[in-house]
C-alpha cells in the first residue's frame, strides 16, 4: 500500500461522540461501531454542533471529504504539532477528514523497511488508503492494473481506497486528458467489486506540489467526466453516490472557489495538510457550498 490514512471524522449521524482525540495518531476514543463504510470512525474535532444547512452546489449526493496527504514529511516535532493544531481547530461536522502520515509515524512503535500490508493497516486501525498517486505511478513505477489489483485487494479486506487519477502536462497538452483519466478509472473497475468503499481523487500532475493549481473551470470540467464515465460504465447510483475530490495545489486561498464546483465533493490535500489551520480551513470549505438555513 502506498500510503496509509486515520479517519478523524465520524458520520454526522453518530450517537456517541468524542472531542478531538489524538494521542501521536492513535486514537484515544473507542470506535464504537459503525454500519456506514464510509464513515468507519467516531473521532471528531472540536467543531460544535451546527445547524442544518441547504447544499447548494452538489451533483453527488456524498459528504463532503477532505484528505492531508502528509506524504514523507514530518519530524516528531512538527507531527506531534501538527496533530495538535488539528485537534484544537474548529471544524464543520459534515466532513470526512482523513490523514496519511507516513508509516513509521503511525504510532505503532518500531519503523518498517519497505512495504506494509493492508493486514498490518487494518490491525493498527487505518480505514482508508491511498493508491494510484502519481508519486507511485510515475517515480515508483506502479502501472494500472497494479494499482487496481492492490485497490481491489484492499477493498476485499474492508479499506477504503483514495483512487487517484490524473494527466501529465504533456498528456494535456496533447489533449489526452480523459483519455487518460478514463484509462485509470477503467484498471479500478476492472478490478474492484464495488464502488461503495472508494473516494475517487483527481490529480493533474502538473498541479501536484507545484503551486500551479487547476482553476475551478479546469478541475470542474474534469470531475464531470469523471461522474459521467462512472455513469456510463458503472451505473447512475456510483455516480451520484461516489465522492470525486480535486488535489493539486489546493491551499486555504484557493479552496472555496474550487469547493462552489458542483462536482468536487472535497479535497486531497498535500503541502497544506502539513499546517493545521490551513487544512482545517480547507476541511471548512464545505461552508462554501451551503447557505445558512
Ligand atoms: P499538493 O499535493 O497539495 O502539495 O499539491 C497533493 C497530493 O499530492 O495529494
Amino acid at each position: 500500500m502506498s500510503m496509509i490514512s486515520t479517519s478523524l471524522s465520524g458520520p454526522k449521524s453518530a450517537t456517541s461522540y468524542c472531542a478531538p482525540e489524538f494521542s501521536g495518531l492513535r486514537r484515544l476514543c473507542p470506535n464504537n461501531n459503525t454500519n456506514n463504510s464510509h464513515s468507519p470512525s467516531f473521532l471528531r474535532f472540536t467543531s460544535p454542533r451546527k445547524p442544518l444547512r441547504r447544499v447548494l452546489a452538489m451533483a453527488g449526493t456524498g459528504q463532503f471529504f477532505v484528505g492531508g496527504n502528509w506524504k514523507c514529511n514530518g519530524t516528531k516535532e512538527s507531527i506531534t504539532k501538527l496533530i495538535s493544531d488539528l485537534n484544537s481547530a474548529k471544524m464543520e461536522s459534515d466532513v470526512d477528514v482523513v490523514v496519511a502520515p507516513p508509516f513509521i509515524y503511525i504510532d505503532q512503535g518500531g519503523a518498517f523497511t519497505g512495504e506494509i500490508s493492508v493486514e498490518q493497516l487494518k490491525d493498527i486501525g487505518c480505514k482508508w488508503v491511498i493508491l494510484g498517486h502519481s508519486e507511485r505511478r510515475h517515480v515508483i513505477g506502479e502501472d494500472n492494473q497494479f494499482i487496481g489489483k492492490k485497490a481491489g485487494y484492499a477493498l476485499s479486506q474492508g479499506v477504503g481506497v483514495i483512487a487517484c487519477i490524473g494527466e501529465l502536462l504533456e498528456e494535456r497538452e496533447a489533449g489526452k486528458t480523459f483519455d487518460v483519466c478514463y484509462q485509470q478509472l477503467k484498471a479500478y473497475a476492472d478490478a474492484v467489486p464495488s464502488w461503495d468503499n472508494i473516494v475517487i481523487a483527481y490529480e493533474p500532475v502538473w498541479a501536484i506540489g507545484t503551486g500551479v493549481v487547476a482553476t475551478p473551470a479546469q478541475a470542474q470540467e474534469v470531475h464531470v467526466a469523471v461522474r459521467d464515465w462512472l455513469k456510463n460504465n458503472v451505473s447512475a447510483e456510483v455516480a451520484s453516490k461516489t465522492r470525486i475530490i480535486y488535489g493539486g495545489s489546493v491551499n486555504g486561498g484557493n479552496c472555496a472557489e474550487l469547493a462552489k464546483q458542483k462536482d468536487i465533493d472535497g479535497f486531497l490535500v498535500g503541502g497544506a495538510s502539513l499546517k493545521g489551520p490551513e487544512f482545517a480551513t480547507i476541511v471548512n470549505s464545505v461552508t462554501s457550498k451551503k447557505v445558512a438555513a
